[in-house]
């Protein structure tokens, strides 16, 4: 049966740095806290120019020139985003246009933080269904412009980001062996941004009371995060009869280290197959894991026949899974 593999990575990040003494200056925190309760020190920024289309633009390049491809060769683009440019057109249009991909198909994909496992799995889908040869996916955030600068509980965690994947065709072993989506809407109220959908379209009033940013119950995220994660790597591992040990690299979404640290323990996975990115980067929300696993790629981490297994969680609420054996060959890190 045909396949789908990973063939490029590309990440892209902001210049500008916020770290934890900036942040001490806007609202009641401290770096102690930050560090402590999350494991971060600094995230970025986009520039007052930059959204999320422009910092998305900027990975898919990379990724394409990872894969040694073309813009024309894509058929298609899935740009998952909670930030987009604006809610018309979509973000995945923009950055079809921006890079002069005259031959594909483009749309935007909203499932939070979990966004980059549902885009993997479209991608996927669509290559193996012989509809093109190349998709890719990107995952890109400006959360900053999301976030309520006088909320303490949430303005310490995010930053922006983008990361992307092409997506190939592939015949014989390897690629995405195993996916696994799951939506718990029931839960949608844990994190959210209040105003400004067809429910409650924006009014003074409601800017005024900041509807416009998001609204987290971290606590209870946690929670749910620290328990699924794992059952949803377990499953993953067992669905394709490899072992908790097979696995040689481990990248969750980077919500919080506190929880890549729990899960990873309850997995009994050792830290140096854990992909922990939190500390430079924040929560990217969808961006973090693409861009974790440009970084491993890049560092010349991952090499061909290796586990590579993706958990994310976050709005929705989401949660999904991907384990892919990587078949590109290692790269020579610094290129
Ligand atoms: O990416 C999407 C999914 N997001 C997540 O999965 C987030 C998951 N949740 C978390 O990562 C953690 O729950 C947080 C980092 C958000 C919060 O950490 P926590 O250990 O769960 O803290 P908490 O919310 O229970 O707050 C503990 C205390 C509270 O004070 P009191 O009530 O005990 O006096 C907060 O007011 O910490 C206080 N606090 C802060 N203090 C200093 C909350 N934020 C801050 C802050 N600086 N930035």
């Amino acid at each position: 049966m045909r396949g789908a593999t990973l063939s490029g990575t590309g990440s892209y990040v902001p210049e500008q740095v916020i770290t934890n003494r900036d942040l001490e200056r806007i609202v009641d925190t401290t770096d102690e806290w930050i560090v402590s309760h999350t494991g971060m020190r600094e995230r970025r920024i986009a520039a007052p120019e930059q959204a999320s289309s422009d910092l998305g633009t900027e990975a898919a390049r990379a990724a394409l020139a990872d894969a040694g491809l073309e813009p024309d060769d894509l058929g298609l683009i899935i740009c998952a985003t909670i930030s987009p440019d604006t809610l018309i057109p979509g973000a995945g249009s923009l950055i079809q246009a921006n890079l002069g991909a005259s031959r594909c198909g483009a749309f935007d994909l909203a499932s939070g933080c979990t966004g980059f496992i549902y885009g993997l799995g479209m991608a996927a889908g669509y290559v193996r269904a012989g509809y093109c040869e190349h998709a890719l996916v990107v995952a890109t955030e400006t959360l900053t412009r999301l976030t309520n600068w006088t909320d303490r509980s949430t303005c310490v965690l995010f930053g922006d980001g983008a990361g992307a994947a092409v997506v190939s065709g592939i015949e014989g072993e390897g690629g995405l062996l195993a996916l696994e989506l799951i939506s718990m809407g029931e839960a949608g109220d844990l994190l959210k941004v209040p105003g400004g959908g067809s429910r409650r379209p924006l009014t003074p009033e409601l800017l005024a009371q900041r509807a416009d940013r998001i609204v987290m119950n971290g606590p209870e995220l946690f929670k749910l995060a620290v328990r699924l994660v794992p059952e949803v790597a377990e499953r993953l591992v067992a669905r394709v009869g490899l072992q908790m040990d097979d696995i040689d690299v481990l990248i969750m979404h980077q919500a919080n280290q506190r929880i890549l640290d729990a899960a990873a323990k309850r997995l009994d996975i050792p830290d140096e197959r854990v992909v922990s990115i939190v500390e430079k980067y924040g929560n990217t929300s969808a961006a973090s894991m693409p861009l974790a696993l440009d970084i491993v790629n890049r560092q010349g981490r991952l090499r061909p026949g290796d586990n590579v297994l993706l958990v994310g969680f976050g709005a929705g609420f989401t949660l999904g899974g991907a384990l892919i054996r990587w078949t590109q060959p290692p790269r020579v890190p610094g290129h």
